[in-house]
Parts: structure tokens; C-alpha cells; sequence
């Protein structure tokens, strides 16, 4: 079964819930007829509600950027996964690279984040990816196979197959300066490899696995022309409707 481009837009913390209805009605108009892609925004928390009654039985799905693991309790500042829930998301990204560096967050604790998310039945989307001075220190495939381990610790195939990986070089992350289409190729079919090592050929062949890192719609035809680039998530060009949706228009190929 061929795999689905997906392309997600995450807002980081942008948008008012004000501002947030205004972009997806607009988003919503624009990409009302199209069925070969799956939409997905990630707005931030306090316009999850809005977005959410915006986008109701649309084409367009709802993500969170971040939750915490635990169910409920004393846990001042955080979010759990049934408040996700309740507020229309299907899916989140878990382990972002500006959530690992400005917050210090661990291969142990995204892997109890994913673990939890796939129990609320949200979909994890998991970012992994290289800093600058790690790829030009030839350690970009050993920082990707460390976050891996890390990150799907005691996670069986069943759970597997509900998480999509997100391959974000930090170097291209708001930077303006994407990843070749050849590297995010290699970086992605490295990553694939992996899943097929640690549980099979057919999870690694259903895993969708989207390149993050300045995507914008004068580049994302050649990413997504690679074979194992799977679509987006996308941080600066999800923030305008004109931009967000020109992308998704051509990801979609009949
Ligand atoms: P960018 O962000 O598209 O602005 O580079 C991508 C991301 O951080 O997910």
C-alpha cells in the first residue's frame, strides 16, 4: 500500500485563538477539494478549541505541539493527552527539536510521551534530526540511530506503526536553509533501514516518515519526489494561508 503524503503545519507559539479562526477558514476554503494529501495543523494550545470548531468535518486534521505524560495531578504549566483529546486533536508531536533544546527534553522522557499518546490514541509525531556541527562532524547518522534507540525504547510493532517520524535537521530549522532533496533522501532511507532492523520490512515500508526544515512550496516537489520523503511538517510557511495552502496544492499528485 503506497503511503499518503501528509503535510502538517506546526505553528510554534503563534496565533492568537483570534487569529487562529481567521487562517483556517482560510486554510479550510483553499483545500477544501483536495483528497490526495492529508492536512493536519498544530496550533498552540489555546487555539486548539477554535481551530477545532473551525475545521469540523473537513479534510483538515488537528494536532498539539506538546502534552505531558501523566494523566492528571499536580503538575503546574502542563497538559495531558485527554485534554488534547477533548479539544479535537488526533495527533502530536512529541521530542521537537527547540522542545529538546530550550527545554531540556530527553530521549527518556519523549519515549514516555509516545508511549502515552499511543495509549490516549493520539498519533505521536516524533521529530529526530542532526544539529549543525553533529552533521559536520559526520555524526548525523549516529545522532539519528542514538534519538531512535532512545526515543522507541520498549515500543512494540503495534505501536509502531501508529507513530510517524519527522526528520528535522536543527540546521534547517527556521533558517531558510533546507536540506538537499539527496539528503533528505539519505537521511530518510537511513531512517526507514532502521525500522526495518529493529521490527520489520513491512513497518519500515508503512511508516510515514516527513522532512522537516524550511519546507516552503518552491521546494516541496523535489522533497517529496524523493522515495522516502513522506511529506512535511512545516514551522514558518504554515503561518500564512496563501503559503501553507500553495504547499499542500502541490503535494497533491493525482
Ligand atoms: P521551519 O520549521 O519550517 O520554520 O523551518 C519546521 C519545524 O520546526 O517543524
Amino acid at each position: 500500500m503506497a503511503r499518503r503524503i501528509l503535510i502538517a503545519g506546526n505553528w510554534k507559539m503563534n496565533k492568537t485563538a483570534t487569529e487562529a479562526a481567521i487562517l483556517v477558514n482560510e486554510i479550510k476554503r483553499e483545500v477544501c477539494d483536495i483528497d490526495n494529501v492529508d492536512i493536519l495543523i498544530c496550533p498552540p494550545f489555546t487555539a486548539l478549541s477554535v481551530a477545532s470548531d473551525v475545521i469540523n468535518e473537513s479534510n483538515i486534521s488537528l494536532g498539539a505541539q506538546n502534552f505531558y505524560f501523566e494523566e492528571s495531578g499536580a503538575y503546574t504549566g502542563e497538559i495531558s493527552a485527554s485534554m488534547l483529546k477533548d479539544n479535537g486533536c488526533s495527533h502530536v508531536i512529541i521530542g521537537h527539536s527547540e522542545r529538546r533544546v530550550i527545554f531540556n527534553e530527553s530521549d527518556t522522557l519523549i519515549n514516555k510521551k509516545i508511549k502515552k499518546a499511543i495509549e490516549a490514541g493520539l498519533t505521536p509525531i516524533l521529530c529526530i534530526g542532526e544539529k549543525l556541527e553533529e552533521r559536520e562532524a559526520n555524526k548525523t547518522f549516529d545522532v539519528i540511530t542514538s534519538q531512535l534507540e532512545g526515543d522507541l525504547k520498549d515500543i512494540d510493532v503495534e505501536a509502531m506503526k501508529e507513530i510517524i517520524i519527522a526528520y528535522e535537521p536543527v540546521w534547517a530549522i527556521g533558517t531558510g536553509k533546507t536540506a538537499t532533496a539527496e539528503q533528505a533522501q539519505e537521511a530518510h532511507a537511513f531512517i526507514r533501514n532502521l525500522i526495518k532492523e529493529k521490527y520489520n520490512q513491512e513497518v519500515a515500508n508503512e511508516t510515514i516518515i516527513l522532512y522537516g526544515g524550511s519546507m516552503k512550496s518552491s521546494n516541496v516537489e523535489e522533497l517529496i519526489s524523493q522515495p522516502d520523503v513522506d511529506g512535511g511538517l512545516i514551522g514558518g510557511a504554515s503561518l500564512d494561508a496563501e503559503s501553507f495552502t500553495e504547499l499542500v496544492k502541490k503535494s497533491n499528485k493525482e
